[in-house]
């Protein structure tokens, strides 16, 4: 992994900053006490092409490496999680799947309206019953012939009622297992397709999640991702892409916490001088950088093994696992910096430990994590 960035990979992070700081910054605390999605922002996100930047231009992407993306998560995520999981489900779990595995219609009709910025997507797997087993799919697309009829309920689906393009995985046929699972694009406006209630969340509030219910709701098979059957592979694969997503994310909101307790540590001072002279405060903040630059440097190298065509699902999962944990440590040891001041929002210090929760438990709890890690390293 070469480990300095080429001028373009520094645009984009540079380009990242300037919107998290000047448009995101300003709103993040209010949209966190209201829930309330960034719509605007999200439409500015869009149109400067952070929804589908490792797209094909021929697409309306921008065409960048998983390098820059992990670069911009980090710097949309220093400032507002909530806008940067939107930007991770369009990126990793909705583009990079169509654009890999989808056909040239899918690709003109779905992909490109997301990667122009025009429409937001999102990645449908998780059930009530079907979480971390993602073979147990209850949602059901029987086979009609010219159409699949699709029953069923997602849970906690990111960008649920803001996006208008919805990859939704589901059961065709039971005996076959997940070789029978199929990954098939709904669209929002279809007859029987409703989104449901909204996640009322402890973090990442100003990400709209819902519940969504599919009932007959009539798919046409074009509509399907890849031959009959391939939905599963379809999610894992994606899901390893939409993992580096994650611990960018993770890795960014422990960032911003440490940048936060760092300045904060600058300006505060107890028994005559600033606290980062007592070494408690100083050991702390080393501890926390160390830690951010070594979940930096994994979300890097799964990027840039994936940027190579190398088998990345082990890279990704490692620094899922490693910088959701640490954001944990960070963003906690960033409200004790702060002490009093780090208990209430308008430090930000403890949105940033409520929203860094979240990273050990979607796209994969820490455990599933574990498991692909272990099957990895244990394989023959
Ligand atoms: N690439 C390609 N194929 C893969 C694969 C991968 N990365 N991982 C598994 N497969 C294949 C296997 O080779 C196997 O195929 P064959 O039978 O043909 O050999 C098949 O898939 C089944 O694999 P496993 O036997 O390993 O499957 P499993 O039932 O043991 O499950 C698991 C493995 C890793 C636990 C998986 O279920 C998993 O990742 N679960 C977590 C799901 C998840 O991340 N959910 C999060 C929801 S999305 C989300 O959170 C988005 C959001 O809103 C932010």
């Amino acid at each position: 992994m070469d480990f300095k960035y080429t001028e373009e990979q520094l645009a984009v992070k540079e380009a990242a900053r300037d919107f998290a700081q000047n448009v995101l910054k300003p709103g993040v605390i209010e949209r966190d006490i209201h829930a309330k999605f960034p719509e605007e922002e999200a439409k500015e996100l869009g149109a400067l092409g952070f929804l589908g930047m490792m797209v094909d231009p021929k697409y309306g992407g921008g065409g960048m490496d998983t390098v820059s993306y992990v670069l911009a998560m980090e710097e949309i995520s220093k400032v507002d999680a909530s806008m940067a999981v939107c930007m991770s489900v369009c990126n990793s779990l909705v583009c990079w799947g169509l654009e890999r595995f989808g056909t040239e219609e899918q690709k003109q009709k779905f992909l490109a309206p997301i990667a122009r910025g025009e429409k937001i997507g999102a990645f449908c797997l998780s059930e009530p019953e079907a979480g971390s087993d993602a073979t147990s799919q209850r949602t059901t697309a029987i086979d009609m012939g010219d159409h699949y009829l699709l029953n069923g309920t997602k849970n906690w689906i990111t960008n649920g009622s803001s996006a208008s393009i919805y990859i939704v995985i589901a059961q065709t046929d039971k005996e076959k297992g997940h070789r029978g699972i199929n990954a098939i694009i709904v669209e929002r406006g279809m007859d029987g397709f409703i989104v449901g209630e909204k996640e009322d969340k402890m973090g990442i509030r100003g990400s709209d999640t819902h519940t969504l219910i599919f009932n007959d709701v009539k798919v046409p098979k074009e509509n399907r991702i890849g031959e009959e059957g391939f939905g599963f592979k379809f999610a894992m694969q994606t899901l390893g892409g939409g993992r580096i997503g994650i611990a960018s994310q993770a890795m960014g909101i422990a960032a911003g916490a440490l940048d936060l307790a760092i300045a904060y540590s600058k300006e505060r001072q107890t028994f005559g001088k600033e606290i980062n002279k007592h070494q408690g405060i100083a050991f702390k903040l080393a501890d926390m950088a160390t830690q951010v630059q070594a979940a930096r440097l994994m979300c890097l190298n799964a990027a840039s093994l994936k940027d190579q065509g190398e088998d990345f699902a082990e890279a990704a999962s490692m620094a899922k696992l490693y910088a959701s944990d640490i954001a944990q440590t960070v963003t906690t040891e960033a409200v004790q910096i702060h002490g009093g001041y780090g208990y209430v929002r308008e430090y930000e210090v403890e949105r940033m430990m409520r929203d860094a929760k979240i990273t050990q438990i979607y796209e994969g709890t820490s455990e599933i994590q574990k498991i692909v890690i272990s099957r990895s390293i244990l394989a023959d």
